[in-house]
């Protein structure tokens, strides 16, 4: 199957894109302002706000599915560069989507847990919405647009951890560079989400690709835990002192944009759908310090350009 990323240097395209390639996809990345080198795939260099070029360059390359992963993802980053995001986190999904069903191409989106406001959790995907921030806002319209564009594409709504290209990108990559460091942290006990290890999302993604299944899915881990709790696991985990965490409540603080409290969503329709329990957090974890040891965070650095 000829797969296209797009996002391929951000934390999931990459794992995505590697995880693809190690299943014998063939995959195209598309990158934006970071190149790679060395990477096992084919990795082309296109801004999709030039949605035109963009377009001419994926059908070029004729992909059976689209993994549309390119977003703003940073809450203040939307916040600053609010135009931007709209047309890429809203406007370009739909585009995307549009063409994706003109090819015949199968189409699965990437979104987020935090088009809930977090006020009630368990959330399911019937649940209303209520997005907070500019960035939640931006990526729920990009749903509404790729639902609107093609009936049968996938929207995912994910959180995830793992090891990236820059080292910095994912909360867990926080706590273990701070921890290593024997630096204080401060955890949020008020803050609950359900991240899934990022290549335990990437075959998920990959599994859910060659169904022809279309709508949402929370494509999550079953459990909910605080952020504090997820930071003192990652410190049991490589032993790092977990005293160095501090216990805070997010609600008290200052941070920036908007965040929803209680991102606890349920798995359980992609569960029945693929017919399999989604891991744990603490399984995540396990892979997530089993890649340390490999050298796996060491290779994705190497593929910097
Ligand atoms: N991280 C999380 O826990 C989390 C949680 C919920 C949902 N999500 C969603 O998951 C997806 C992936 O997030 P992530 O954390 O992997 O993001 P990321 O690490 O910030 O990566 C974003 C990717 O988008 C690319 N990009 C940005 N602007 C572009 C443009 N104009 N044209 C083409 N590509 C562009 C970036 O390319 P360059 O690097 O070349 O600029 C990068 O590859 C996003 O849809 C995000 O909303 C993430």
């Amino acid at each position: 199957m000829r797969l296209l990323v797009t996002g391929a240097t951000g934390l999931l395209g990459l794992n995505l894109s590697l995880v693809a390639n190690e299943q014998g996809y063939v995959v195209t990345g598309l990158a934006h302002a970071r190149m790679l080198q060395g990477a096992p795939f084919e990795l082309i260099s296109i801004d999709l706000l030039n949605s035109k070029d963009a377009l001419k360059a994926i059908e070029a390359f004729r992909p059976d599915a689209i993994i549309h992963c390119a977003a703003i993802a940073n809450m203040d980053t939307a916040r600053a560069k609010t135009n931007m995001t709209i047309q890429l986190n809203a406007e370009i999904p739909g585009i995307l989507a549009d063409a994706a069903d003109r090819w015949g191409t199968r189409f699965l989106h990437i979104s987020t847990d935090a088009v809930f406001d977090g006020r009630k959790g368990d959330y399911v995907e019937s649940d209303p919405t209520n997005p907070l921030s500019i960035y939640a806002c931006s990526k729920l319209a990009g749903e509404r647009a790729v639902q609107d564009a093609n009936p049968h594409a996938i929207i995912a709504r994910v959180v995830f951890f793992g090891w990236s290209l820059s080292g910095s990108r994912s909360l867990s990559e926080f706590f273990f560079n701070h921890l290593k460091a024997g630096e204080p942290v401060k955890g949020f006990t008020d803050t609950l989400f359900s991240p899934l290890y990022v290549e335990d999302l990437a075959s998920t993604l990959l599994e859910l690709v060659k169904t022809d299944l279309a709508g949402v899915f929370h494509v999550v881990s079953p459990e909910k835990l605080s952020k504090y709790a997820f930071g003192t696991r990652i410190a049991k985990r490589f032993g790092f002192d977990p005293g160095l965490i501090k216990p805070i409540r997010g609600s008290d603080i200052e941070r920036g944009a908007s965040r929803s409290l209680n991102l606890h969503l349920r798995p359980d329709k992609v569960q029945a759908a693929l017919g399999h329990a989604l891991p744990s957090v603490d399984v995540g974890i396990d892979k997530l310090y089993q890649r340390w040891e490999e050298g796996y965070p060491n290779f994705l650095k190497s593929l910097a350009a």
